[in-house]
C-alpha cells in the first residue's frame, strides 16, 4: 500500500475509534518514524518537533543508547510487580534519582506510571504522614488526569464538566502571574497579593495546622509557562515550614534539564519535600516516581503506593540510559544555551512583531505569549491558531495554550540549525498573519486549548 494513503488510513482509524477525551484538536499527525528533533510522516515530510511530545522526550526521539538499554532488559526478563520481589534496575534508578534531585538529605522513591498517579500518591502520602486532609492547589494547574491529579488541577472545564465528585478537600488559590497581574498597585509595584490570598484561605476557610500538602509547579506550564518571583516561593517556603504543611513540586514537566538546570526547582533553591517526576524521566516508556524525605515514604502501608506494573526493569533501565545521556551530552547546559539563544531571537522578534506581548521561560521550556493589544493583553488567539498552522504547514510542528501562548519546547538535542530553521519558520508565519495570509477556515479545526 502506497504510505500517503497508509497515513490517511492511520488518521482516519484513530478518528472513528480512539476516544475523544484523549486528544486535543491541532494537526492531522500521524507519525511514522521519529529521531533527534525530527518527525517523520506516511507523505514523508520530515517536520521539526518543538513540542517533544509534550516534554516526554528531552533527550531526543529514540536516542540509540536510550533503544539499547530497552532491548537489553528485554531480552533479560519483562516485568515482575515489585510488591512481590525486587530487581536490580528499580534500585539502580532511585539510587541515581536521590542524587540528581534537590535536597541533600535522606529520601526514599515511590514508582507508579504516569504523572497523574504520581500525584495521586503525593496526595496519599502527604495525608497519611501528616495526619491532614487539606490540600491546596493553584488556579490553572495541570497535574494530571487521574481523579487525585484531576482534582488538583484547574486549567480548563473539559477537566471538570459533569467529572465530579473529587476528591475533597482540595482547595485553589491563584498563581503568581506576574504578567497578567492586575492587583500591582501603581505606586508600589509588586505587593505579593497572590501570597496575600494563601494567607486570606488560612484565616477565612482552612486553618493552616489542617492543610496536608501544598502542591507546587515550579513553572506553571501548561497555563503558558508561567514563572513565579523568587520572593513568592521564598516566602511560601516559610510558611509551609511555619505550618507543618508538606511543599509538594510537581516537576513532570519542568524536570530533566528542560529548563537549563536538572530541576526547576534549582532556580529557586528550592528542597521540596516531595517531588513529582515523570514525562521525560524514561524516554517516554511510562514511568513515574515520587522522591521524598525519607520519613515521608516511610508514613503509609503496602499496598497503598502500590501499582502492579510500576518500576518496569525495561523503563527503569530507559531511565537510567536517558540520566546517562543527559549528563554526558551535557544536555542541562545546552538546554540553558540554546533556551538563552532562543529567548534572544524572539526578543529581537518582538521589536518587529506587535503580536508578542511577553517571552517566558527559562532553558527550553518557553512560552510566548501573543496578544492584540499590548496595553490590554487580550488574548491573540485566532492568530496564535494561524500562527501554529502556518508553522506547521512549513514543516514546524508547534502547539499553544491558554489559547494564545506558543509551546516553545523542543527536545534538548536539537541542534543549532534545526533551531534556526524553527525559528524562522516562526518569524515568517508572524509575518504571513500579520497581513492575513492566512484563512479564517483553519480556526475550525485548529482549537488547542
Ligand atoms: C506539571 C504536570 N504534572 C503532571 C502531568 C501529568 O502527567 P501524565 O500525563 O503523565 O499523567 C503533566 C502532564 O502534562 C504536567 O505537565
Amino acid at each position: 500500500m502506497n504510505d500517503i494513503i497508509k497515513g490517511l488510513e492511520v488518521i482516519q482509524k484513530d478518528d472513528e475509534l480512539i476516544s475523544l477525551g484523549t486528544r486535543i484538536a491541532f494537526y492531522p499527525l500521524a507519525i511514522k518514524e521519529a529521531k533527534g528533533a525530527i518527525l517523520m510522516d506516511y507523505d514523508g515530510n520530515e517536520i521539526i518537533d518543538f513540542l517533544s511530545a509534550a516534554c516526554v522526550s528531552n533527550v531526543g526521539h529514540s536516542h540509540p543508547r536510550v533503544v539499547n538499554a530497552i532491548i537489553e532488559q528485554t531480552k533479560k526478563f519483562i516485568h515482575y510487580n515489585p510488591a512481590y520481589a525486587v530487581h536490580e534496575q528499580m534500585g539502580n534508578l532511585a539510587e541515581e534519582l536521590i542524587r540528581i534531585t534537590p535536597g541533600d538529605f535522606p529520601k526514599r522513591v515511590a514508582f507508579s506510571l504516569s504523572g497523574g498517579d504520581a500525584n495521586d500518591n503525593a496526595i496519599k502520602v502527604a495525608r497519611s504522614y501528616t495526619k491532614r486532609t487539606k490540600v491546596i492547589s493553584y488556579f490553572r494547574a495541570y497535574h494530571g488526569t487521574t481523579y487525585g491529579a484531576l482534582s488538583l488541577s484547574a486549567v480548563s472545564l473539559p477537566m471538570r464538566r459533569d467529572l465530579g465528585p473529587f476528591v475533597p478537600d482540595v482547595y485553589h488559590i491563584p498563581y503568581p502571574d506576574c504578567y497578567r497581574c492586575n492587583r500591582k498597585s501603581p505606586d508600589s509595584g509588586c505587593n505579593m497579593d497572590c501570597m496575600e490570598k494563601l494567607k486570606e484561605l488560612f484565616n477565612t476557610v482552612v486553618p493552616a495546622e489542617e492543610v496536608a500538602a501544598i502542591f507546587l509547579e515550579p513553572f506553571q506550564g501548561d497555563s503558558g509557562v508561567i514563572e513565579p518571583p523568587a520572593e513568592y516561593i521564598e516566602e511560601l517556603v516559610k510558611v509551609c515550614k511555619d505550618n507543618g504543611i508538606l511543599l509538594v513540586v510537581d516537576e513532570v514537566q519542568s524536570g530533566f534539564g528542560r529548563t537549563g538546570k536538572w530541576f526547576a526547582s534549582e532556580h529557586y533553591n528550592l528542597e521540596p519535600d516531595i517531588i513529582v517526576l515523570g514525562k521525560s524521566i524514561a524516554s517516554g516508556m511510562p514511568l513515574a516516581a515520587l522522591v521524598a524525605r525519607k520519613e515521608i515514604l516511610e508514613g503509609w502501608g503496602a499496598p497503598a503506593g502500590s501499582y502492579s506494573t510500576a518500576g518496569n526493569p525495561i523503563c527503569c533501565a530507559a531511565a537510567l540510559a536517558t540520566i546517562d545521556i543527559i549528563e554526558e551530552e551535557g544536555l542541562v547546559k545546552k538546554a540553558e544555551e540554546l533556551g538563552n539563544y532562543t529567548i534572544k531571537r524572539f526578543e529581537e522578534m518582538k521589536e518587529k512583531h506587535p503580536l508578542i506581548g511577553d517571552i517566558r521561560g527559562k532553558g527550553l521550556m518557553i512560552g510566548v505569549d501573543l496578544v492584540k493589544d499590548r496595553g490590554t493583553k487580550e488574548r491573540a488567539k485566532d492568530e496564535t491558531a494561524k500562527v501554529s498552522y502556518r508553522c506547521w504547514e512549513k514543516g514546524l510542528f508547534i502547539t499553544f495554550f491558554s489559547g494564545n501562548v506558543l509551546r516553545i519546547a523542543p527536545p534538548l538535542t536539537i541542534s543549532k540549525k534545526e533551531l534556526d530553521k524553527a525559528l524562522d519558520i516562526i518569524e515568517e508565519a508572524l509575518c504571513d498573519v500579520e497581513a492575513g495570509r492566512v484563512p479564517d477556515e483553519i480556526l475550525e479545526s485548529v482549537k488547542g486549548w
